[in-house]
């Protein structure tokens, strides 16, 4: 071996030096860094039983997890609705002053009066001017859930899906102001009394 070739080799590397010789040319052999090496036997290994688990061990699929975080949203959602749906006092107070039950009548006249009549009297809807009530008792802890939820199978429509809680509440608070008014030309009563 001539002494020019040898310079390249340092004193340390001399146990990397392979045992072959092309043409007077030797090659070094650096192995990989461990860290390396660690980190790519890891992702095979890693791979295997990634394969394994979600092809034959019923490991969840993407539409699986979809399905799972999608039924925490609508159970929040269904939460939410729920709390929306009751009847807050605090809140009614709020609504049930004068200005707010005059927008209230506004809300009626654009969206109740098709089947419940001006004022109340009633039609396709029941008289909300009488003492007597299918579901609601008058009050106004009574026709709120029935106005936010609506009786959809009998006609009547769920009004959280059109109204804002504030419109629902100022509604409310106005339906309140025909209650005992025994409207004239009024439809026949319906439900129960309700003393
Ligand atoms: C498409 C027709 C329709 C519209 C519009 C409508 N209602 Fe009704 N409503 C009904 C019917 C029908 C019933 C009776 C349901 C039953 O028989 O179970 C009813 C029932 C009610 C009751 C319960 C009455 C009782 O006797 O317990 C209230 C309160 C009421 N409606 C308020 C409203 C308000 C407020 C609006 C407007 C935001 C409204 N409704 C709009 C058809 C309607």
């Amino acid at each position: 071996m001539k002494e020019e070739t040898k310079l390249h080799v340092q004193e340390d590397e001399k146990h990397l030096l392979l045992d072959h010789n092309y043409d007077g040319i030797q090659e070094l052999n650096h192995p990989l860094p461990s860290w390396w090496a660690f980190l790519f036997y890891a992702f095979i290994g890693y791979a295997v039983i990634h394969f394994v688990y979600f092809q034959f061990l019923g490991g969840p699929s993407l539409r699986d997890e979809f399905k799972k975080e999608y039924a925490v949203v609508v159970a929040a959602q269904e939460e939410f609705k729920k709390q929306e749906g009751e009847f807050n006092p605090e809140t009614y107070a709020k609504f049930n002053t004068p200005e707010h039950i005059k927008k209230g009548e506004e809300v009626y006249v654009t969206n109740c009066v098709a089947c419940h009549l001006e004022k109340g009297r009633g039609d396709i809807g029941p008289n909300l001017t009488d003492e007597y009530w299918l579901w609601a008792k008058g009050t106004p802890e009574t026709v709120y859930p029935i106005v936010f939820n609506g009786v959809v199978d009998n006609g009547m429509p769920n009004w959280s899906e059109v109204l804002s809680k504030e419109e629902i509440y100022q509604v409310v608070a106005y339906v309140q102001t025909l209650h005992l008014t025994h409207q004239p030309q009024g439809k026949a009563p319906q439900g129960n009394k309700v003393e």
